[in-house]
């Protein structure tokens, strides 16, 4: 926990009150291609990240030092950000060459939710350990640490155990899952959730202050800002959106850097009625949300 905690940046919602934190974790910006810095493009702004690996190597810290490079192929809190392919083959290299653990966090993309086992398949590129949990369990508290055997294999027997690992319940539940999952068309239902998700959101753009719209899958995002050219994130539409849509019976949770996104992570076998039910219902609460704050302040229209 104390490692994973000092990998956030997000301190109010995780580690408040909590640490000392380890110290040697360094956090690069990520390409996110909706936010680039002012004057580049998003394709330039990929392209210093990955020449910004490189420079860290010799800026922050050496290759011959470093550990691992953790990567969501999906950025979860972060907003549901697709990770660029050219970025997770440019930190393949970087591994590659100097040694590190390649890491991807599929915690929240992993397990189908993409439309592919792991969202990582989606840009070709093959990591040395895998992480899971949340959708393994379909409810039941699991995670697993899948990768090749010669990581696995290196900590002496017992070396790293947990008093809950190896749970027999948990590990019949994922078993069940697992294959659900494999069941023929089950994954690619996904694809109906993003279509879905599109068909109800992108026609209200001209209508509620949206930025994005973004994901892959079931796992997608509509990002919120003040100003489609600006992009300043607003935070407050979400925050009141919030609870209007629990009046209207749907449960949310906020994602982004800025907490101005609203996640949609359904069920991969949502039944379509259902679905599109739910979203109009969100779309209601931010509609109420918006014009209650646009009556209270002057915001741009
Ligand atoms: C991508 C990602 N990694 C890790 C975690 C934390 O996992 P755990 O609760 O198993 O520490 C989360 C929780 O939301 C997550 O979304």
């Amino acid at each position: 926990s104390n490692l994973s905690m000092s990998m956030t940046s997000k301190y109010g919602l995780f580690k408040k009150g909590c640490g000392p934190f380890a110290s040697e974790v360094y956090r690069l910006p990520f390409p996110n291609p909706y936010r680039p810095p002012v004057g580049m493009d998003a394709d330039a702004w990929i392209d210093w990240c990955c020449w910004n690996l490189d420079n860290a190597l010799v800026a922050q810290i050496d290759g011959s030092a470093l550990a691992c490079i953790v990567i969501e192929p999906v950025m979860g809190e972060g907003g549901f950000i697709p990770t660029p392919a050219k970025f997770l083959r440019k930190i393949r290299e970087v591994c590659n060459r100097t040694g590190a653990v390649m890491i991807a966090d599929e915690i929240q993309s992993g397990s189908g939710r993409t439309g592919k086992m792991y969202a990582i398949e989606h840009s070709g590129v093959v990591p040395d350990l895998v992480i899971t949990a949340k959708s393994l369990g379909a409810g039941v508290p699991v995670s697993a640490v899948t990768g090749r055997a010669e990581i696995m294999d290196a900590p002496h027997l017992g070396g790293v155990g947990s008093t809950y690992g190896g749970s027999p319940l948990a590990c019949a539940a994922a078993l069940a899952v697992l294959d659900v999952l494999h069941e023929p068309g089950f994954m690619a239902q996904a694809q109906t959730v993003e279509r879905v998700v599109r068909e109800v959101w992108e026609p209200l753009r001209t209508e509620l202050p949206i930025g994005d719209i973004r994901g892959i899958g079931a796992m997608m995002v509509v990002e919120f800002v003040k100003d489609t050219e600006s992009k300043e994130p607003w935070m407050e539409v979400i925050a009141n959106a919030v609870p209007l849509a629990v009046q209207r019976g749907v449960l949310l949770i906020r994602a982004g850097l800025y907490s101005n996104c609203i996640r949609f992570l359904p069920a991969l076998d949502i039944p379509e009625d259902m679905l599109r039910e739910a979203l109009t219902a969100v779309a209601d609460a931010v509609r109420e949300a918006y014009g209650k704050l646009r009556e209270s302040e002057v915001v741009p229209v």
